[in-house]
């Protein structure tokens, strides 16, 4: 253990697991438990749950759960250590880690953030090192793009040096770390030729991008001319997720109240918040994604999408529409003319003029309104009823009935309809789409529940039976130590051999472990398991608490059942008569 299991179980006692998760969710009381909107799906009608009890959650929509440091690992996508230490600096407890973890090797998340810093630092002072390189840098970002100083030190903006003699790389050794370090955080590269180490950023102003807890998680590039790539992003590290970060989210977060406003580009970023709008974010060189949305809805209730002014950008802006009013944020869109970007648009025309544009940000309707009525030639009546079945299915999106009724309004004028007949057809559409959002989430909780297409037991399906019958000993055991005395008695009468599936395997070893190697349970939980496969573990147990009735004869008939269904499967796999033998003599061992 490289956690002591004492610290793990002071951390688990002072975290309220109530208290942490409201920290992220909205929760509701619900009997002697609570229930929110899962932060790890998007639905509409609330399956996650907090048990208070037992001091675990669980989402019956997707599956995810576990206790308060599976919690973490998942939604701030930390490693299990990482995950208690997050954990035991908010408890105020004192954790001492080694820089190995369990039997795969890892790379040690400070180490690799520190020497991230050194980097940003490295290419902060190197903008101001008077070479040519670094004053052709200095004149880019402070003449070419317009910012001042001010705004270049408080992004950290820098310079990578251009050659192949690794500077960077050079540095950083020289401070200590690694060769293979350096190469898993995208800093340097490997040359196929010759084995010699690059620097991965050259000739390139540098962007570092800082999470939320203010550490440089990773670069983006730009060059100084026309030459292309224009950007180059560090790619996913042990240290970040380029889905799960927004540029300068850092500084937006605590100006995100009111709202964010959602740019495409970093650059715009950055004008943005020159200009004193300092709610402006990014994505990291792609579309928004789920993640994102989410992460964004954690900070404000109102979203105003500046994507550029040109077809690709509204073709994300609609794309980013969805996301984000999934996790139920509200988005306005905002349109700027004689400017391609905020960036351009606040160099020609100014803080003011830009602030009004924001002002003036029109609703997601009246937006989709003027988009379509430019679509169709209204005039002419198959264009008109194109332009009314495309609107309508935009109004029935809507969730708050008194917003559609508005909308209802505004379209039935725009298209001289009587508003009876138009918020009929829309109330109509409105009822199909809730039919078809229980329908989808109806089946992603009837595939979560009967193991289809199983990605933590993947052979569930090919022995259904077996594998059902393994869930129902595992749960009893999980739930009830009572239930695992056969596995210490001498012979045991459980064991390992039982168990069919190599995922129940291995969750019978940890339910053997944690009583018998006297360690802490959630440690062995966390170190041994992913995200994924913890939820599943604590649906077993949560499908057996429903039923306790009888535990024992539940216990008992289903360990016969299994134990049959087993050999009878081996049997049929070796079609060889020693192994049935084998087989009974094992049952017969095992009865005693
Ligand atoms: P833009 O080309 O709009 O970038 O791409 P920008 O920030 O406005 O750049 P300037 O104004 O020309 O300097 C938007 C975003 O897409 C990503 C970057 O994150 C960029 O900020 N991108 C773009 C890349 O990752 N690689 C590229 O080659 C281009
Ligand atoms: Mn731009």
């Amino acid at each position: 253990m490289r956690i002591a299991n004492e610290v793990i179980e002071e951390i688990l006692a002072r975290t309220d697991i109530e208290q942490l998760i409201s920290g992220y969710v909205t929760l509701k009381r619900a009997g002697s438990n609570l229930q929110g909107l899962c932060p790890f799906h998007s639905e509409r009608s609330p399956s996650f749950t907090v048990f208070t009890a037992s001091r675990s959650f669980y989402c019956f929509g997707c599956g995810a759960g576990g206790d308060a440091i599976s919690f973490v690992r998942r939604i701030e996508n930390l490693e299990y250590p990482d995950a208690v230490e997050f954990l035991a600096k908010r408890a105020g407890v004192t954790v001492v880690q080694s820089d190995s973890y369990g039997t795969t090797p890892r790379f040690d998340r400070r180490r690799m953030l520190e020497m991230n810093r050194e980097a940003a630092k490295f290419f902060h002072t190197a903008l101001f090192a008077h070479t040519p390189g670094a004053d052709a840098a200095l004149a880019y970002l402070t003449e070419k793009r317009a910012l001042d100083r001010a705004t270049v030190s408080h992004f950290g903006l820098g310079y990578a040096p251009g050659g192949y003699d690794a500077p960077l790389t050079r540095h950083l050794l020289s401070l200590g770390y690694r060769e293979d370090e350096l190469i898993a955080a995208f800093l340097s590269g490997k040359s196929e030729r010759n084995g010699a180490l690059y620097d991965s950023f050259r000739n390139r102003v540098m962007f570092p991008i800082i999470d939320v807890s203010g550490n440089v998680v990773a670069f983006g590039g730009r060059v100084m001319d026309d030459s292309t790539p224009k950007y180059k992003n560090s790619s996913d590290t042990p240290v970040f997720k380029k889905s799960r970060n927004l540029f300068a989210l850092n500084f937006a977060k605590n100006a995100a109240s009111e709202r964010l406003i959602l740019c495409e580009g970093y650059m715009d970023v950055i004008a943005l918040h020159a200009a004193g709008f300092p709610e402006a974010v990014a994505t990291l060189g792609t579309a928004i994604t789920a993640d994102q949305a989410r992460i964004m809805s954690r900070y404000t209730k109102r979203v105003v999408i500046s994507y550029d002014m040109d077809e690709a950008g509204r073709r994300a802006a609609d794309k980013a529409t969805r996301l984000l009013e999934e996790v139920g944020i509200e988005v306005s869109m905002l349109t700027m003319r004689d400017a391609k970007d905020p960036d351009e648009y606040i160099r020609r025309f100014g803080r003011d003029a830009f602030a009004r544009v924001l002002d003036g940000s029109q609703s997601k309707f009246q937006y989709h309104l003027s988009r379509i009525v430019a679509k169709y030639d209204i005039e002419n009546p198959d264009d008109k009823l194109r332009a009314l079945a495309e609107l309508r299915e935009i109004i029935a999106a809507v969730s708050s009935s008194v917003e559609r009724e508005v909308y209802v309004g505004i379209a039935a004028k725009r298209f001289e309809l009587s508003q009876k007949s138009l918020a009929d057809d829309v109330e109509k559409s409105v009822r199909r789409r809730k039919r078809e959002v229980s329908t989808k989430e109806h089946q992603s909780l009837r595939q979560s529940l009967t193991g289809y297409s199983d990605r933590v037991n993947p052979e569930y399906s090919r022995v259904p039976k077996i594998a059902r019958l393994e869930e129902t000993v595992l749960g009893l055991l999980l739930l009830d130590t009572r239930h695992r005395r056969g596995i210490f008695s001498d012979p045991p009468s459980l064991s390992e051999s039982d168990f069919y599936t190599e995922f129940s395997r291995r969750v019978f070893l940890y339910v053997r472990d944690a009583l018998s190697e006297n360690e802490s349970e959630s440690s062995i939980l966390n170190e041994r398991f992913t995200p994924d496969e913890i939820g599943r573990i604590t649906k077993m147990r949560l499908a057996r608490m429903q039923l306790t009735e009888n535990g024992d004869e539940v216990f008992r008939s289903a360990l016969d059942a299994l134990r049959s269904e087993v050999s009878a499967k081996r049997m049929a796999e070796e079609g060889n008569p020693l192994a049935l033998l084998d087989g009974i003599l094992k049952r017969k061992r095992n009865d005693t």
